[in-house]
C-alpha cells in the first residue's frame, strides 16, 4: 500500500483529537510501526498519546489492547502505564473516515511523562538494571492475563521467528551466514523452548516505549508503554526483546545485557531452562528485525523509522555470533545468582572424592609440596616490567628460588590477578574503556623444560597444538574426561610442541600416561619453562585454544567454568591467599591515620603498579594517567628505578661527606637554569624549598612581608600555609596572616580583571600591596608566584605581567622567587623552567615533584648573592636533602628529560592536546577557556553566564575514572579539568583521552 494514502499529518491528527474527545491540543507525530501515534501536548496537563490505526485494523486486537491496559492498571500495582481515554460518546475505541475512505481506528491515552530510552544519555548499568526491573514487574503484573489475539500470528514473536527463513536470500553472504546460524541454533532449541513458561508479555521494550526518569545522573526506567506487541508466547521473550535494543551500541553486548536480566529476575524470577535460552531468543528477535528492515525497505521505501534500528541491529548481530552461546548462557545464570556453570557442583562433589599428589602429574620429579610464587600485580618478586620481561633474569630468580627450597614444587597462579601478559593480544576496549585480562585461569608448575607431564585420569585428546606466538601457549594439549554425570577438560600449556603435536584428536590417553614434556622458552610462547595446568568444565566454542587468563569483570563467571585445581591437590601452599580488602583499607586509615588525609573518588582506588603513563589496581585494571605530574619521566621510569635501586645499594648517607652524586644533580639542573641561577640547595619536598626559600628571603632582606597571589599554594609547612591564599582562605583557614600580602588571582578569563590590558592591571594590584606594606612601615621582603598558577586552576600569568611585578618588587627591595614544584624541568614544553616563558629572571627558584619522579628530594636555586646572604654563619643542615640515593635518582630524571627529548614530546603532544581542547570547546559550549601550556593545562566549564560548573566538573572526572582514565580538577570554584600527566604522553595517550573526553562531554548533564 502507499504509505502517502495511510499517512495522518499532525493537523488532521489534531482535528480527529477535537472532533472525537473535545480536547485542543497540539500534535506531534511519533515513530511506530503500525498505529500512526501522536502526542498530544494540552495546557497544564500531562497530555496524551493519539493511536490511529491502518485501515482495516482488526477490531478484536484493539479489544485485547484495551483489556491489557485495564488488567495491568488492576494489577500493577506500582506500575506507571497508559490510561483508557473514552470519546465524547463513551467509546474506549472511536471510529472515523479517512480522505481516502478508509474506517480507521481511534484511541485516546493518557500520557505517561518522563524522557524516553533513546534521549538518556549515558545509559549505565544501573539504568539497563532498572530496564530488566520495570519488564519483569509488567511480566509479573500480566500473569494470569490472556486473550484469544494474544495468541495471533505475529512476526515479531520470537517464538515464531522461523518465518525468517524464507526470507534469507535478501541477505549477503556474510550477512547470510550470521542469519543462518541463529536460525539453525534455535531450530536444534525446539524441543526445549517449546516447553517453557508462556504468558501474555509487553514484547516490545525498545527504544522508544522506555521512559526514564528525568534525573541526569542517575536516571531509571519509570515504565514501558505501547503494547501493540503484546503476545502469548515464552516469558523469555520478553526479556530478549529488552535486551536486543538495550545492547546495541555497545562494544561488549553481552556485559550490557547482564544487568538487564538481573534486573528482570529480581521482580520475576526466571527459571534456569529459560535463561539456557535467552541468548538464542535475543540474536532471533534481532534476526526477525533486520529481516523486517530487508522486507520493508522494498515494500516501503519511504518510511524511515523501518530503517532505523537495521544498523545497530547489524552490528550487534554481528558481535553476538562472536560470543559464545554457553558463555552468555553461564553469564546470565551467574546474573540471577545461579551457579554459573550448571555441573559446578557435580565437579565440587565428584572432586571432594578424588585424591592426588602433584608426583602423579609429574612423576620424574619426586615431590609433592609446593613453595608458592606471588606473581601478582602487585608482587615484589616479579619486581619491574623490565625486569619480569627479561626471560634470562626470570629463569635466574625461579632456579634462586628453587634452590633454596630444593624438595618443593614452586607453582601458584589460580585467580591470581597479573600484570605480566603486556601483549596487545590480551587488551580490548570494552563498554567502559580498555580492559585486560589479568586474572590467572589455572595454576603455573615452575619445572625446567623437558619435565614429563602425565595424566591424572583417563581422558580423550580435544585439542593437541602448537598456539604459536608471543605469550601464547606453544605446544597445547586439553584432555576431556567423564565423570559421574558430566564431562570436564584439562589443559596443559607451555609444552614442547612436538610432544603436544604427536597427540592425535581422538586419541585416548589413560590415567598416568605421559602426555607431553615441558616447553623451552623459544617453543612455549617466550616464557620460563613451565606448565600452565587448568581445568575446564566446558569447551565454549573454542577449536584450537582456550583462555587461561580472563577479564576482571567477568571473574565470577570465569572461575566456575574453570574450578581451582588445587580442588584436586589440596595443598595449603598452593591456596591463594586473601589480601586485605580496599574496605578493611579505608577502615584503618579511619581509626589511624588523621582524618584530614583526603581519598580520591567515592570508590577509592588501591594502586600497586605503575608503568609509564599508566597506574594499575590490584586488579590489574590500567588507568590512563593524565594527573601525576609527579611520575615526571613516566611511573616507575626503568633507568630512575634503577638508579635509586643501585645507589641504596652502595651507600646512602648526608651531604656532610663528599659524593658524586650531589654535585651531578647541581650540575644537571645548573645547566638547565640561566647563569645568574648558580647555587643550589637540595631539601625533600616543594614545602621544603619554599620554606628555605622564605628564611633565605629573611636573610637577605631583613624583611619578613610575602606577596602572593589569591589561590595560591605553595606547601603545607607553617610558613608555606601562612603564604597560601588557597588554603588560609579556604575550608578550616582563618585568612592571610599579618605578613601575607595576597593580591587578586591574575585570572584573564573570570578574574578580576579581564581585558587586554589585564597584565598590567594585575600588575597594579602587587604595587597596591607593596604600598600596604610600605604603609604599614616595613619593606617587601619577597614576591612568590608560580609561572602557572596550578591550584588556582591552571591560571596563565597575563603576557607582560610578571616582568612589571619583578620591577616593581625589585624597586621595592624585595626578591623575586618563582614557585617550578609544579611546572619545572620541562613540562612546558616552549621552556625548560615557567619563568622563562615570561623573560624573567628571579632570584630564587623552588623545584619539587617532577624532580625525583615520586622520590622525595626538591630543591632550591638562587643567585650567588642571595645564597650568601643566607649563609651568614648559621650551618644549613638537612639529614636527608641531598643525600647520593635522592641525587641519583634526581639527576638521572633530569638526564631522561635531556636525552628522551620530553621537553619536545610536552611541547608537541601539549601542543596536538590544546589544539582538540579548542576543537572540543566549540563542539560543547560548556567548556568556557582552554589554557596553560605544554603538557600543564587547564579547561575550565562553566554556563553561557560564566557560572562555575563544579558538580559537572567532577562528574566528568568521575566518569573518565570509569572509562579508566584518571583527571583532576581545581580552581576556587573547582571548575577546572587540569591535564599534567608524565611528560612521556603520547599522542596517542591524547587521542584517547581526547575520545572518552567527547563521550562524556556529550553525556546529558553536560548539556548547557
Ligand atoms: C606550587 C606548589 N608548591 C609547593 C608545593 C608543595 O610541595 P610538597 O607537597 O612536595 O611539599 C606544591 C604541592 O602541591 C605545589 O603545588
Amino acid at each position: 500500500m502507499n504509505y502517502d494514502n495511510l499517512k495522518i499529518s499532525n493537523q488532521q491528527a489534531e482535528d480527529i483529537l477535537f472532533k472525537l474527545f473535545q480536547i485542543k491540543g497540539k500534535a506531534t507525530a511519533l515513530p511506530g510501526e503500525l498505529d500512526f501515534n501522536f502526542r498530544i501536548k494540552v495546557d497544564n496537563a500531562e497530555g496524551y498519546i493519539l493511536k490511529i490505526s491502518r485501515p482495516n485494523e482488526n477490531e478484536n486486537y484493539l479489544d485485547f489492547q484495551q483489556q491489557l491496559l485495564q488488567f495491568v492498571a488492576d494489577h500493577g500495582r506500582n506500575l506507571m502505564a497508559p490510561k483508557v481515554i473514552s470519546d465524547t460518546n463513551g467509546n474506549a475505541i472511536s471510529k472515523i473516515t479517512d480522505d481516502f475512505g478508509k474506517e480507521r481506528h481511534v484511541r485516546l491515552l493518557s500520557w505517561v511523562s518522563g524522557r524516553v530510552w533513546s534521549g538518556v544519555n549515558p545509559q549505565l548499568d544501573d539504568l539497563r538494571f532498572s530496564l530488566g526491573k520495570q519488564c519483569g514487574l509488567l511480566t509479573q503484573a500480566l500473569q494470569g492475563f490472556d486473550h484469544a489475539e494474544a495468541n495471533r500470528p505475529f512476526d515479531w514473536d520470537v517464538a515464531q521467528s522461523l518465518w525468517t527463513k524464507d526470507h534469507v536470500d535478501l541477505f549477503k553472504d556474510e550477512e547470510k551466514a550470521i542469519v543462518e546460524y541463529f536460525q539453525n541454533l534455535f531450530e536444534n532449541s525446539q524441543d526445549t523452548y517449546s516447553k517453557l513458561r508462556n504468558a501474555v508479555v509487553h514484547n516490545d521494550a525498545n527504544d522508544n516505549n522506555i521512559i526514564a526518569s528525568s534525573d541526569l545522573i542517575h536516571p531509571k526506567v519509570e515504565a514501558v508503554i505501547d503494547y501493540g506487541d503484546a503476545v502469548y508466547t515464552q516469558i523469555i521473550n520478553d526479556l530478549a526483546v529488552a535486551c536486543a535494543y538495550a545492547i546495541m551500541d555497545h562494544n561488549d553486548p553481552l556485559e550490557a545485557a547482564l544487568p538487564i536480566v538481573q534486573g528482570y529476575h529480581s521482580t520475576f524470577e526466571l527459571q534456569e531452562d529459560e535463561l539456557a535460552h535467552l541468548y538464542n531468543a535475543i540474536a532471533m528477535r534481532l534476526v526477525i528485525s533486520v529481516t523486517k528492515s530487508a522486507i520493508n525497505k522494498i515494500a516501503e521505501p519511504d518510511n524511515s523509522y523501518l530503517l532505523i534500528s537495521e544498523k545497530p541491529a547489524w552490528e550487534v548481530l554481528e558481535k553476538w555470533r562472536n560470543i559464545s552461546s554457553d558463555f552468555a548462557h553461564f553469564s546470565f545464570r551467574d546474573a540471577c545468582g545461579y551457579e554459573a556453570h550448571p555441573k559446578s557442583k557435580s565437579f565440587k562433589d565428584w572432586a571432594e572424592k578424588q585424591s592426588f599428589e602433584l608426583n602423579h602429574l609429574f612423576p620424574t620429579i619426586d615431590k609433592n609440596d609446593v613453595h608458592h610464587v606471588d606473581l601478582s600485580v602487585s608482587s615484589k618478586w616479579i619486581g619491574h616490567q623490565e625486569e619480569f620481561n627479561d626471560l634470562d633474569l626470570f629463569q635466574f630468580k625461579i632456579d634462586r628460588l628453587q634452590k633454596k627450597n630444593s624438595n618443593k614444587i614452586i607453582a601458584g597462579g589460580y585467580l591470581e590477578p597479573r600484570a605480566l601478559y603486556t601483549s596487545d593480544a590480551y587488551d580490548k576496549i570494552g563498554n567502559s574503556g580498555r580492559e585486560s585480562r589479568t586474572i590467572h585461569l589455572g595454576v603455573d608448575f615452575w619445572l625446567p623444560s623437558g619435565t614429563p607431564v602425565h595424566a591424572l585420569f583417563d581422558g580423550e585428546v580435544v585439542i593437541a597444538v602448537n598456539d604459536a606466538g608471543d605469550k601464547e601457549y606453544g605446544g597445547l594439549v586439553i584432555l576431556k574426561h567423564q565423570a559421574d554425570d558430566f564431562e570436564f577438560y584439562t589443559l596443559y600449556g607451555h609444552l614442547s610442541v612436538e610432544s603436544a603435536t604427536k597427540n592425535r584428536v581422538g586419541d585416548t590417553i589413560k590415567k598416568d600416561e605421559k602426555i607431553g614434556g615441558l616447553g623451552a622458552s623459544q617453543e612455549n610462547g617466550n616464557w620460563v619453562p613451565h606448565l600452565h595446568f587448568q581445568i575446564m568444565l566446558s569447551l565454549l566454542d573454542y577449536k584450537n585454544d582456550f583462555p587461561g587468563v580472563a577479564y576482571y569483570n567477568q571473574i565470577d563467571v570465569w572461575k566456575n567454568i574453570c574450578p581451582n585445581p588445587n580442588v584436586l591437590f589440596r595443598s595449603d601452599a598452593l591456596q591463594k591467599t586473601v589480601g586485605t580488602s580496599n574496605a578493611e583499607l579505608i577502615n584503618y586509615r579511619k581509626q589511624h591515620l588523621g582524618k584530614s588525609l583526603s581519598l580520591q573518588y567515592k570508590e577509592p582506588i588501591k594502586m600497586v603498579r605503575g608503568a609509564g603513563q599508566y597506574l594499575m589496581d590490584q586488579y590489574g585494571r590500567k588507568y590512563l594517567d593524565t594527573v601525576n605530574n609527579v611520575a615526571h619521566v613516566g611511573h616507575e621510569n626503568y633507568d630512575v628505578v634503577k638508579a635509586g635501586q643501585e645507589q641504596m645499594a652502595l651507600i646512602n648517607t648526608n651531604s656532610r661527606y663528599l659524593h658524586d652524586n650531589i654535585n651531578a644533580l647541581a650540575e644537571e639542573l645548573i645547566e638547565t637554569l640561566p647563569p645568574e641561577l648558580s647555587v643550589l640547595h637540595f631539601v625533600n619536598s616543594g614545602s621544603e624549598a619554599n620554606e628555605l626559600a622564605i628564611r633565605m628571603v629573611k636573610a637577605a632582606t631583613g624583611e619578613r612581608d610575602i606577596i602572593a597571589s589569591e589561590v595560591g599554594y605553595h606547601g603545607n609547612s607553617n610558613m608555606c600555609i601562612d603564604i597560601s591564599s588557597y588554603k588560609f582562605d579556604g575550608k578550616g583557614g582563618s585568612g592571610a596572616p599579618e605578613h601575607t600580602h595576597i593580591f587578586p588571582l591574575p585570572d584573564a578569563f573570570r578574574g578580576k580583571y579581564r581585558g587586554d590590558d589585564s597584565a598590567e592591571k594585575y600588575a597594579e594590584e602587587v604595587q597596591k600591596q607593596i604600598d600596604v606594606v610600605h604603609k604599614k612601615g616595613r619593606g617587601v621582603g619577597a614576591f612568590i608566584i608560580e609561572p602557572i598558577i596550578s591550584c588556582g586552576g591552571q591560571i596563565e600569568l597575563p603576557k607582560g605581567f610578571l616582568a612589571k611585578a619583578y620591577a616593581s618588587v625589585r624597586a621595592a627591595g624585595g626578591l623575586c622567587v618563582s614557585d617550578e614544584v609544579q611546572t619545572g624541568c620541562g613540562r612546558m614544553g616552549k621552556t625548560f623552567w615557567g619563568f622563562q616563558l615570561h623573560d624573567v629572571v628571579p632570584d630564587i627558584v623552588t623545584i619539587g615533584k617532577p624532580l625525583g619522579n615520586g622520590h622525595p628530594v626538591a630543591a632550591v636555586a638562587c643567585t650567588p648573592e642571595v645564597a650568601d646572604k643566607f649563609a651568614n654563619g648559621m650551618e644549613y643542615f638537612n639529614t636527608f636533602g641531598g643525600n647520593p640515593v635522592s641525587c641519583a635518582i634526581g639527576a638521572e630524571v633530569i638526564r631522561t628529560v635531556k636525552r628522551e627529548k620530553l621537553q619536545e614530546n610536552a611541547l608537541k603532544v601539549g601542543t596536538f592536546l590544546k589544539d582538540e581542547f579548542r576543537r572540543l570547546a566549540q563542539e560543547f559550549p560548556i567548556i568556557g577557556d582552554v589554557r596553560g601550556q605544554g603538557l600543564f593545562l587547564g579547561i575550565e566549564l562553566v554556563d553561557a553566564d560564566m557560572n562555575p560548573l563544579a558538580a559537572q566538573t567532577d562528574y566528568l572526572a568521575d566518569r573518565m575514572k570509569d572509562h579508566g582514565i584518571l583527571m583532576s580538577t581545581d580552581g576556587p570554584d573547582h571548575n577546572v579539568l587540569k591535564i599534567k600527566p608524565p611528560i612521556i604522553f603520547t599522542k596517542d595517550n591524547a587521542e584517547e583521552l581526547l575520545f572518552y573526553l567527547r563521550k562524556i562531554l556529550a553525556e546529558d548533564i553536560m548539556q548547557f
